[in-house]
């Protein structure tokens, strides 16, 4: 879709979210909304951080609060594809968005099934649609079942999801998203692998070995604070004491959300990573999924270990070539986190202070 600006004719770029909202996915849900490059065509939910029901009760919520009740939110399937679930309270609050409380949502869920509405919106815009995951593969899976010539139809994909160089979150070997469904990560790799690579994009894969590099810190969120209006004092409130909602920020929805799911995911990595603020994997991927420029990949082979023993769920890369496989993944081997953390702070507080009504 193009639209005009005050002078130029900006090409935005028909974009399908699929998460399992989740504290960094609601982050990458208020970056997209930001963004003006952006044209939101649909978000499916999976379930991973949350059940899938929460994940899009929480989607829903999250786009009401950024005004976007215009974007249809679907739901996806419920399990992954062979393993039981499992969701990680401990790292999202036990509704997925941390202490952070959101009015229920005013609008239901679109009618349809996720991965049919993934399908449906690449066969309709062939070679234009940009999909981006950022939960478990489980619904990109299904779609690949229904649509075999996905890849083909699709503009570009990007994932965040595996670990390529170092070890996992969630095991030595595994990544939280691929640990939740192995089996639909692999299904999708091997999708691509079976291509001849002139037909279709690679995806643009982000593994923690990159997305680790982007910390949110206090500071960070006082400073999108004072770009969405709050006083200095408050600002620098913020930065000082933690992100406990102060003055004028807990009358702002948008800074109130923020500092309260982000509370809660920053003392969880205080407990395990050893720093007070957060890795905020999601909204990279979907930075460096719109702008090219803040990430360098390679090309490899990359599969799945879905066995049961300690390598479970490990993306293995075969970066020796050893396999002799092509490639069927862009791996994400450079990744410039200070700059997507600048526009990160630039966009969500120009979205909090378009929310709360303040004038820029
Ligand atoms: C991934 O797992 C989830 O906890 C995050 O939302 C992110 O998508 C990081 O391993
Ligand atoms: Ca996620």
């Amino acid at each position: 879709m193009t639209e005009l600006g005050s002078d130029a004719v900006v090409e935005r770029v028909p974009l399908i979210l699929d998460v399992d909202t989740g504290i960094d996915d609601s982050l990458a849900l208020l970056y997209a909304c930001a963004s003006p490059e952006v044209d939101l065509l649909a978000v499916t939910c999976v379930g991973g951080n949350t059940h899938a029901r929460q994940a899009a009760r929480n989607t829903l919520a999250v786009l009401e609060l950024a005004g976007r009740t215009d974007v249809p939110v679907l739901l996806g399937r419920e399990e992954p594809l062979v393993k039981p679930l499992e969701t990680s309270a401990e790292t999202h609050g036990p509704e997925g968005l941390g202490y952070a409380t959101l009015p229920e949502a005013t609008r239901p869920l679109e009618p349809g099934h996720a991965s049919e509405r993934i399908v449906e919106l690449a066969r309709a815009r062939p070679g234009e649609v940009l999909l981006v995951t950022l939960g478990p593969l489980t619904n990109l899976a299904v779609a690949l079942e229904r649509e075999p010539n996905l890849p083909q139809l699709l503009g570009a994909y990007a994932l965040m999801g595996g670990a390529y160089r170092g070890s996992g979150n969630t095991t030595p070997a595994a990544e939280w998203n691929v640990y939740v469904d192995p089996d639909a990560a692999r299904a999708v790799f091997a999708a691509w692998a079976a291509l001849d690579t002139s037909d279709a994009p690679r995806p643009l894969a982000m593994g923690l070995e990159v997305t680790e590099r982007a910390r949110l810190l206090p500071g960070h969120v006082a400073a999108l604070a004072r770009l969405a209006g709050a006083p200095p004092e408050d600002a620098a409130a913020l930065a000082r004491d933690g992100l406990q909602a102060v003055g004028s920020v807990a009358a702002d929805p948008v800074l109130r959300f923020l500092a309260d799911a982000l509370r809660f995911y920053f003392e969880f990595h205080a407990r395990y990573d050893g720093f007070y603020g957060a890795f905020v994997h999601d909204p990279f991927v979907v930075a460096a999924a719109l702008d090219a420029s803040l990430v360098r990949s390679n090309p490899v082979f990359v599969d799945v270990e879905t066995g049961s023993g300690p390598a479970h769920a490990m993306t293995v890369a075969d970066w020796r070539g050893l396999t002799r496989r092509p490639p069927n993944l862009d791996v994400v081997v450079e990744a410039n986190a200070d700059r997507f953390l600048e526009e990160l702070v630039e966009r969500l507080g120009g979205l909090a202070a378009l929310c709360a009504g303040v004038a820029l």
